[in-house]
C-alpha cells in the first residue's frame, strides 16, 4: 500500500528534513505535495532526483491526502487543522498547538506507540528536548519507576528554525569581523553566548519550553504526577541538543543495568569512553537518528539518584524523524481511520 502525503512547511529546517527522511526511509508514497507560505509558491525542491514545485497552502491542497506532516509553526497548524481533518487526512503536527489536548495523542514511537491508534485526525509530535529525554528515560523507567527528573538543556539554534541557524553563522562572522551581530531570530546574540530559552515565563518563573518538558513528559510516559523540573538554555550549536539529567528512584539503580538498558533501547545508543573522557557531543549526534547517551553515573549526593548526559539531533529525532516514524507507525498498523470520530 502507498500513501498520499503533504508536507506543510516544506521549506523550513524541519520541512526539508521531512523530505529527506521520506526519501531515505523509502516511505511508501503515491503522491507527495510540498506546501508552504505564498512566499515560497513556485519554488522547487528535489525529491528522489525529481524537482517538486512548492504550492501555497490552501484548503483544497489537503483533499485526498492520507497524511499531512505539518511543521510551519503553531498558528499555521491551528489555522489549517480543521481543513486537514475534514479532508480525512491524519495530521502529524510538529507544533505545540495540540500537544496537551486530551483528544490528541502525543507520541514517541519508542515510548508510547499504542497511543497513536486513538487519534481523531491529529497526532502531535512532542517538543524536541522532551522526545530526546523520553527515548533515554523510558528504558530505565521500565526497570524501576522514575520518581523525579531534574534536567538542564543545552539547545541548538535549529530549534528556532532555518533562519535562526543562518543567523548564528552570520553572528559568528560579524563578531569575528568586529561588527555588531544581526539579532532577528533571538532577543540576544547567540554566537559566543548563551541564554535561557526565550519563551514566555509563567508566574512560577518557568518558561514555556521548560513547562513543555514537564507536561509533555508526564503525558508521553503516562505518569501524570511525575516530578519534573527543567532549565532550558539556548547555546550556539547549530543542530543537536544536549541535556544533563538527574534522576531519582525509590532505590539505588544498578549502573550496569542502566547501561545495558540504554544500550539495548530502540532509538538510543550508549556512547561513553571513560578513559578518554569522551561522551556524546552535538557533532556526534548531528545527522544521526539515535539519541546518544553517556556519563551514566551514580549521583554522589543521593543513593537513589542517577546522572546521565545525552545528545540528539534536534531536527531528526527531535522533530522530523519522530514525525515520519509516527506516520510509519500509523501506516503499518492501518490506524488511518478514526475510531472515535466514526462512533
Ligand atoms: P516559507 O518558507 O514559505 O515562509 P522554519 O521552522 O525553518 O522557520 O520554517 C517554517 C516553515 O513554515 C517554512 O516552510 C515556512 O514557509 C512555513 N510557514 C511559515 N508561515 C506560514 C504560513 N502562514 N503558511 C504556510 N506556511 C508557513
Amino acid at each position: 500500500q502507498s500513501y498520499r502525503v503533504a508536507i506543510l512547511g516544506a521549506t523550513g529546517a524541519v520541512g526539508t528534513e521531512l523530505l529527506a527522511l521520506l526519501e531515505e526511509r523509502n516511505f511508501p508514497l503515491s503522491e507527495l505535495k510540498l506546501l508552504a507560505s505564498p512566499r515560497s509558491a513556485g519554488k522547487k525542491l528535489k525529491f528522489k532526483g525529481e524537482e517538486l514545485t512548492i504550492e501555497a497552502v490552501s484548503e483544497s491542497a489537503f483533499e485526498g491526502m492520507d497524511f499531512v506532516l505539518a511543521s510551519a509553526g503553531g498558528s499555521t497548524s491551528k489555522a489549517w487543522a480543521d481543513a486537514i481533518v475534514k479532508a480525512g487526512a491524519v495530521m502529524v503536527d510538529n507544533s505545540s498547538a495540540f500537544r496537551m489536548d486530551p483528544q490528541v495523542p502525543l507520541v514517541v514511537p519508542e515510548v508510547n506507540p499504542a497511543a497513536a491508534q486513538n487519534h481523531q485526525g491529529i497526532i502531535a509530535n512532542p517538543n524536541c528536548t522532551t522526545i530526546l529525554m523520553c527515548v533515554a528515560l523510558q528504558p530505565l523507567h521500565d526497570i524501576q519507576p522514575i520518581r523525579r527528573i531534574v534536567v538542564s538543556t543545552y539547545q541548538s539554534a535549529s530549534g528556532a528554525g532555518a533562519r535562526a541557524m543562518e543567523e548564528v553563522k552570520q553572528q559568528t562572522q560579524a563578531i569575528l569581523n568586529g561588527e555588531t551581530p544581526p539579532t532577528e531570530s533571538f532577543p540576544y546574540p547567540l554566537a559566543f553566548n548563551l541564554f535561557p530559552h526565550n519563551t514566555t515565563i509563567n508566574d512560577q518563573g518557568y518558561c514555556e519550553e521548560e513547562m513543555k518538558m514537564v507536561n509533555e513528559t508526564r503525558k508521553i510516559m503516562s505518569v501524570p504526577d511525575l516530578k519534573v523540573t527543567a532549565t532550558c538554555i539556548r547555546v550556539p550549536v547549530l543542530r543537536a541538543h544536549a541535556e544533563s539529567i538527574n534522576l531519582e528512584f525509590d532505590q539505588p539503580f544498578d549502573l550496569a543495568a542502566a547501561r545495558q538498558a540504554i544500550a539495548k533501547a530502540p532509538g538510543a545508543e550508549l556512547l561513553e569512553d571513560w578513559e578518554k573522557n569522551y561522551f556524546p557531543m552535538p557533532i556526534d549526534a548531528s545527522g544521526k537518528d539515535d539519541v546518544l547517551v553517556g556519563r551514566i553515573r551514580q549521583d554522589i549526593s543521593n543513593p537513589n539518584g542517577l546522572e546521565l548526559w545525552l545528545c540528539g539531533d534536534q531536527i531528526r529525532k527531535g522533530a522530523a524523524l519522530n514525525a515520519v516514524q509516527i506516520a510509519e507507525l500509523v501506516a503499518q498498523n492501518n490506524w488511518l481511520e478514526r475510531p472515535a470520530a466514526s462512533a
